[in-house]
C-alpha cells in the first residue's frame, strides 16, 4: 500500500494500531467506537450473529457487524483489512464447512439486511440483495410473477448457494445458479466495490461463478427472472415412502431414470420420528408444472416398486421448499460429507444402509440423515464449461451424509461414520478423481477435489484481486 494511501485510511478510520492480540471486548469497543460511526443509521454492532446451521466446528466471531447497506460492506471491509483482523461473510449461515477459522479475535460481517428483491419492468430480470435468503427470495418472485432459480431449502442464502454452484428444482431447465447471474456488486479486499460480468471483470466473474466466497463479498446481484402465470407456478411432489428390503430395486430404478428437465429426484435415509425414530428410506419426485397422472406415468418405474405410503399433491411456488424445514433446524452438530458420483451402485447403497442404521439408532442421533440428489442435465451441460469456474456440470449424483446429534462426546464415532460412507461411495463413484461439490464439501477434502480443473486459474484470478488472502476462509486458494 502506498504510504499516502495508507495515512489517509488512518485518519478516516482512526486506527492507531493493529489489533491482532487484543480481547474480544476491546474489539467490540474499538469498532464501536471507529467503524459504527462510519456506517450507515441501521448498521450495529452485536456480540453473536444469527444462528447457524450446523454448530460443530462453526466459526466463533468475536463482534459481529451487522451491515445495513451495500456501502456500510465496502466500509467494513476496508476497515478490516488494515486492522488485519479476519472476518467472514454470513448468509443464510448453512455453510459447514471445517474451513472456517476466525481465530479469537474475528469478525463476522452478517449481511442479513441486504435483503431487497427488485424486478425490472420486463420481468426478465431481478436484483437481488447479497443477504436475502430463499424463502424471501420465493416469496417476493411470487408476488412479482415471476420464478427464479434457487436451492431447495428456505433458510439458504440464495447467493450463497449460487456462489458455489446452486442446485435446485428447476435446475432441469433453468440450469445451475452461476448460469442465471447477469451481473454481481463485489466489495474486493481492498474494500473497492466492483461489477464483475461478462464484460466488467470477466476473470472475477468467472472465478465467483463457483469459488465466490474466496474473491469478495457480493452485495448485490442481477439475476435471470421468468414471467410466469400463476399455473406456471405449480410443481407435483411429495414423499414415496418404501420397506427397506426394496432399497436396491429403488437405486436401480433411479440409476435407470431417464429425467426430462421438468423431472428431479431424491432419494433419503432419514428418522420416522418419534417415538420409533425407525430407519426409513423415502424417495421424492419433482415434476414442475406436473399433475398426480403426469407424475406416475413420469416416475413409473418408482411406482411398480410399490411404495407403502404416497404424499405427492400439486404443490404451489411457495411451497416447494416446505419440505425441507425440518432440514434447516438450526443449531446441534451436523458434522456432513459428501460425493459425487457418476452412477449408483444397489449392493454400494445396502452397505451405506448397513452404516446409517447402525449410527443413527445411537441415542440422540437420530435425526441423522443420507441423501441423494439427481437432476436432469441437459440444459447445464449445454452451456460451455469455460463461461464458469464451477467444475462439477457433468457430475451425475451428489450423495451427502449428515450426523446429526447435540452430544459433543458422539463427535469421533459421527466423523467415522461420515468418512465410512464417503469412502463406500466413492470406492465406485465412476469418476476418474475423486470430486465433491464445494458447498457439500466436509472441508478436509484436498483442494483439487472441489476445485477440479479450475484450480490453477483460480490461484492466478486469486493473486489479482485478493493477493493478500483476506477471503481465506472457504477452500482457502492463497
Ligand atoms: C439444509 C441445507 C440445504 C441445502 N440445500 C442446497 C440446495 O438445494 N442447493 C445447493 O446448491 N446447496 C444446498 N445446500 C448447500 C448450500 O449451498 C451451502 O451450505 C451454502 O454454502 C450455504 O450458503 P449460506 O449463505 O446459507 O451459508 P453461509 O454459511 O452464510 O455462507 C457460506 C459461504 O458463502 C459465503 N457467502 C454467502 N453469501 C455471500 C455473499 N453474498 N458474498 C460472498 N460470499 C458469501 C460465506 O462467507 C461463506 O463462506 C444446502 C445446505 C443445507 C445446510
Ligand atoms: C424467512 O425465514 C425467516 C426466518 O428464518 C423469517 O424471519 C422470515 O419471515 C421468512 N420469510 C418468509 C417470507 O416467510
Ligand atoms: C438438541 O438440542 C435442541 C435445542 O436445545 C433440542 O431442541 C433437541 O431436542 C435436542 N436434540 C436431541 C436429539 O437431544
Ligand atoms: C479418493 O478418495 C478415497 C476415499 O475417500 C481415498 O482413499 C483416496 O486416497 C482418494 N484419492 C485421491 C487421489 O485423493
Amino acid at each position: 500500500m502506498r504510504p499516502q494511501l495508507l495515512s489517509s485510511l488512518v485518519f478516516a478510520f482512526g486506527i492507531s494500531s493493529i489489533l491482532a492480540d487484543s480481547h474480544p471486548k476491546d474489539v467490540a469497543a474499538r469498532l464501536s467506537k471507529e467503524l459504527i460511526p462510519q456506517l450507515s443509521k441501521g448498521a450495529s454492532i452485536s456480540s453473536e450473529g444469527p444462528p447457524r446451521w450446523s454448530t460443530f466446528k462453526a466459526p466463533k466471531p468475536a463482534v459481529v457487524v451487522n451491515v445495513a447497506c451495500e456501502n456500510d460492506v465496502s466500509i467494513t471491509v476496508k476497515y478490516l483489512g488494515f486492522a488485519d483482523i479476519p472476518f467472514l461473510a454470513q448468509n443464510g449461515g448453512n455453510g459447514w464447512a471445517t474451513t472456517f477459522d476466525l481465530g479469537k479475535n474475528g469478525v463476522l460481517i452478517n449481511l442479513a439486511q441486504l435483503n431487497k428483491f427488485v424486478v425490472s419492468a420486463d420481468k426478465k430480470q431481478a436484483t437481488i440483495g447479497g443477504g436475502i435468503h430463499i424463502n424471501d427470495t420465493i416469496a417476493a418472485a411470487d408476488a412479482a410473477g415471476v420464478i427464479v432459480q434457487t436451492g431447495n431449502c428456505n433458510c439458504l442464502g440464495t447467493l450463497g448457494a449460487y456462489l458455489g454452484g446452486g442446485y435446485g428444482n428447476t435446475l432441469g431447465f433453468l440450469s445451475f445458479g452461476i448460469d442465471n447471474i447477469v451481473s454481481l456488486k463485489v466489495v474486493l479486499a481492498s474494500g473497492k466495490m466492483v461489477t464483475a460480468s461478462a464484460s466488467s471483470n470477466p476473470d472475477l466473474f468467472w472465478a465467483m461463478k463457483g469459488a465466490g466466497p474466496n474473491f469478495g463479498i457480493v452485495t448485490s446481484a442481477v439475476i435471470k427472472a421468468f414471467p410466469t402465470t400463476p399455473a406456471e407456478r405449480s410443481a407435483w411432489a411429495g414423499a414415496l415412502i418404501y420397506s427397506a428390503d426394496k432399497l436396491e430395486r429403488v437405486v436401480q430404478a433411479v440409476e435407470e431414470l431417464v429425467l426430462k428437465p421438468h423431472m428431479v429426484i431424491y432419494i433419503y435415509f432419514v428418522s420416522q420420528g418419534p417415538p420409533t425414530n425407525a430407519p426409513m428410506l423415502m424417495v421424492t419426485p419433482f415434476l414442475y408444472k406436473g399433475n398426480a397422472e403426469a407424475g406416475k406415468a413420469a416416475f413409473a418405474s418408482l411406482y411398480q416398486i410399490g411404495p407403502d405410503v404416497d404424499t405427492t399433491t400439486i404443490v404451489p411456488y411457495t411451497s416447494w421448499n416446505t419440505g425441507g424445514d425440518g432440514f434447516c433446524t438450526r443449531g446441534g452438530r451436523k458434522p456432513s460429507y459428501s460425493v459425487g458420483m457418476m452412477k449408483l451402485v444397489p449392493s454400494t447403497w445396502r452397505k451405506v444402509w448397513n452404516l446409517y442404521t447402525e449410527f443413527q439408532k445411537k441415542p440422540g442421533a437420530e435425526n441423522s440423515a443420507i441423501l441423494m440428489e439427481s437432476y436432469s442435465l441437459g440444459t447445464a451441460k449445454s452451456i460451455p464449461g469455460s463461461s464458469a469456474s464451477f467444475p462439477n456440470r457433468a457430475v451425475n449424483y451428489n450423495s451427502i451424509v449428515i450426523a446429526w446429534y447435540n452430544d459433543s462426546a458422539l463427535d469421533k464415532a459421527a466423523q467415522a461414520f461420515g468418512i465410512a460412507v464417503r469412502n463406500a461411495w466413492r470406492a465406485d463413484d465412476g469418476l476418474s478423481k475423486n470430486n465433491t461439490y464445494i458447498n457439500f464439501a466436509h472441508g478436509d477434502e484436498p483442494i483439487e477435489d472441489v476445485y477440479g480443473d479450475s484450480l490453477q486459474r483460480l490461484k492466478k484470478v486469486k493473486r489479482r484481486y485478493d493477493p493478500d488472502g483476506k477471503f481465506d476462509q472457504w477452500f482457502d486458494l492463497s
